[in-house]
Formats: C-alpha cells, sequence, structure tokens
C-alpha cells in the first residue's frame, strides 16, 4: 500500500484529495499546521509548515508520493516549497504531485510558475496541475461568508471562468500516483464557461433563495479585501487573478479531466445541487 503526503489537507483540494485516495487504496498522511488526531483508516495527521523546515523531513521520510498545495494568494510560495521538493529528492519520494493553477505557464515571473519549473528541473519524477478556479471556493472557500449573505462583491465583469471542482482536480492527482502520467502537465477546467450572474443565478436556484452577483472595480475589491484582514500582498495577487478572469483568459475549456480519469467533469448546475444543503 503505497504511502501519500498531502499537503494542504484541511483545504478543499487537500481535503477531496484525500478522500479519493483512501477510497483508492492508498494511506495518508495528512499535513497541516494544526493537524488534529484522526481515527479514520489508513489516514495519519502530521505536523507539517511550509516555513518551518523542521517539519519537512518528518512528514516525507517513508512517504512514496507527495502531493504539493502552496499556500493560496502567496508571493514567497517558491521560497517554501522549493526546499520541499529538494528534500524529496534527497529522500528518494517516488512521485510529486504539484497543484499549480491554470494560466500560470504564460508568466515566467508567476510564483506557481517558479515552483512548476524547479521541480521539471529537480529531476523528481512529476505531474502538474493547472486548474482553473474551484467551484468550492463558493461552498467552503472565500466566497462562502458572501453567499451566505446572498450578495457576491467581485471584480469578475462579465468575464467568464470554466470553474472545477476540487473533486475533479483530486481525481486527476490520485490518477497521478499510478505511475502513467509522469512529466505530464495538466490544465484543469469544468466542462463550461459561466459568468458570475449565471454562477449567482445556479446558487439561487439551488439554495431556494436569492443570490446576486454585483461587479465592482478592481480598486473596491482590493480595499475590501485589506479591510476583511487580507495581508496586501494577498489582495494584491486577488486582484490579479480577477483582472484575468475580467480579461475572459479563465474561460478556456479543456479535455484534461476526461482524458485521465475517463469521467466528464461536473457542470456547476450538478455542483450547485450537491452543495444545496451549504447554502440553506
Ligand atoms: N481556490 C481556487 O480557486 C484555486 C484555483 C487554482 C489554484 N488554486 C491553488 O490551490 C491551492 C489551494 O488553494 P485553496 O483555495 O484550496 O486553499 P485553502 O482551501 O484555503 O487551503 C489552503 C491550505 O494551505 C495550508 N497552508 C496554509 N499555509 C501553510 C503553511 N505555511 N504550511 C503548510 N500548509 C499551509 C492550509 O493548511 P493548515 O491551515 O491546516 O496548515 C490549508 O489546508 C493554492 O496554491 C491556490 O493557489 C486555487
Amino acid at each position: 500500500m503505497k504511502t501519500i503526503l498531502v499537503t494542504g489537507a484541511t483545504g478543499s483540494l487537500g481535503r477531496a484529495t484525500m478522500a479519493t485516495l483512501i477510497a483508492r487504496g492508498f494511506r495518508v498522511r495528512a499535513a497541516s499546521r494544526h493537524p488534529q488526531p484522526s481515527t479514520a483508516p489508513n489516514v495519519q495527521t502530521v505536523h507539517f509548515d511550509y516555513t518551518d523546515p523542521a517539519t519537512h523531513r518528518p512528514a516525507l521520510e517513508g512517504s512514496d508520493g507527495v502531493l504539493l498545495i502552496a499556500p493560496p494568494l502567496d508571493v514567497e510560495s517558491p521560497a517554501k516549497l522549493n526546499p520541499v521538493i529538494d528534500l524529496a529528492r534527497e529522500l528518494g519520494v517516488g512521485h510529486v504531485v504539484l497543484n499549480s493553477a491554470l494560466g500560470v505557464d504564460a508568466d515566467e515571473n508567476a510564483p506557481l510558475r517558479r515552483i512548476e519549473r524547479h521541480l521539471i528541473a529537480s529531476g523528481v519524477s512529476y505531474t502538474i496541475l493547472r486548474p482553473n478556479f474551484f467551484m468550492e471556493n463558493f461552498t467552503t472557500g472565500f466566497l462562502a461568508p458572501m453567499v451566505r449573505q446572498g450578495e457576491i462583491y467581485l471584480a469578475a465583469g462579465d468575464g467568464k471562468t470554466s470553474f472545477i471542482s476540487a473533486c475533479d482536480i483530486a481525481a486527476v492527482a490520485a490518477e497521478s500516483f499510478s505511475g502513467a502520467h509522469t512529466g505530464r502537465e495538466y490544465s484543469l477546467t469544468g466542462p463550461e464557461a459561466l459568468d458570475h450572474h449565471e454562477v449567482a443565478q445556479l446558487i439561487s436556484r439551488a439554495a431556494g433563495r436569492t443570490v446576486s452577483y454585483h461587479a465592482i472595480s478592481e480598486e473596491e475589491m482590493l480595499q475590501g479585501a485589506i479591510q476583511n484582514g487580507l495581508p496586501e500582498s494577498a489582495a494584491h495577487f486577488m486582484a490579479l487573478l480577477y483582472s484575468v478572469v475580467r480579461n475572459g483568459w479563465a474561460a478556456g475549456v479543456t479535455d484534461d479531466v476526461q482524458e485521465v480519469t475517463g469521467k466528464a467533469p461536473l457542470s456547476f448546475a450538478a455542483f450547485a445541487g450537491e452543495s444545496s444543503a451549504v447554502w440553506k
């Protein structure tokens, strides 16, 4: 039975990947800065902090594979993840799956792209996943509080996004540990691109109450994010991401989920139907 270290195990993608790996017969090490004991079969929780190198070796030693999930909106992420990649090589970890983000390969200076390049050059067996915005941002992620209040304020304009469910990214991640996807890079999207008005309508229908989307300016979003406690560098990073959406660069649809898993990715309508209890 292979043991996979899942970083970011408490986040939306980490949780989904753990569930998929366990269902497929892997043993999972769930890494967190605040690990809680687990009684689930084949799950071991481990203390892991990208900013604390002392936690890296105990988590990686004896792992057959590792899923690297960078802290979100973090311009310093290369300094955090690259040493972990180096240690994985030193310890002979069999395969590294890096969760990156859609389109980062268009900007060689993007933090996640710099980690991709480090991984590619490292000599470690790897797969790179580049997902679009997660559907789960609206259920458990940073947009959930706005959805609960019925008003989504974003500087997304009318730009469309081919949102993907973390469950589909998790399925690709789990498949990547099978050994058949070494050196591959996948751009992962849902089956269709929707703007945030359409998303709000689908959430409203599933929730049985009105949830509206309001397009705001980049400056308004930036100031709102900072007022809500987001560090300034992260707020600027988020503003940049939504300029990508406004420009229509998040709208592309790929077949990569279908190619890797043999299954079509979940639509937003189906996701909303499955998630309705969260929004009621
Ligand atoms: N959300 C999206 O739409 C989206 C789209 C494309 C790509 N991505 C990428 O996917 C990744 C995860 O995003 P997300 O939205 O899923 O985030 P999330 O749900 O908020 O999860 C973030 C995870 O990062 C962990 N973390 C934070 N700081 C850490 C540190 N110093 N050391 C170790 N772990 C740390 C947290 O674990 P603990 O607090 O338990 O330590 C948490 O599990 C990010 O790299 C993001 O750029 C996200």
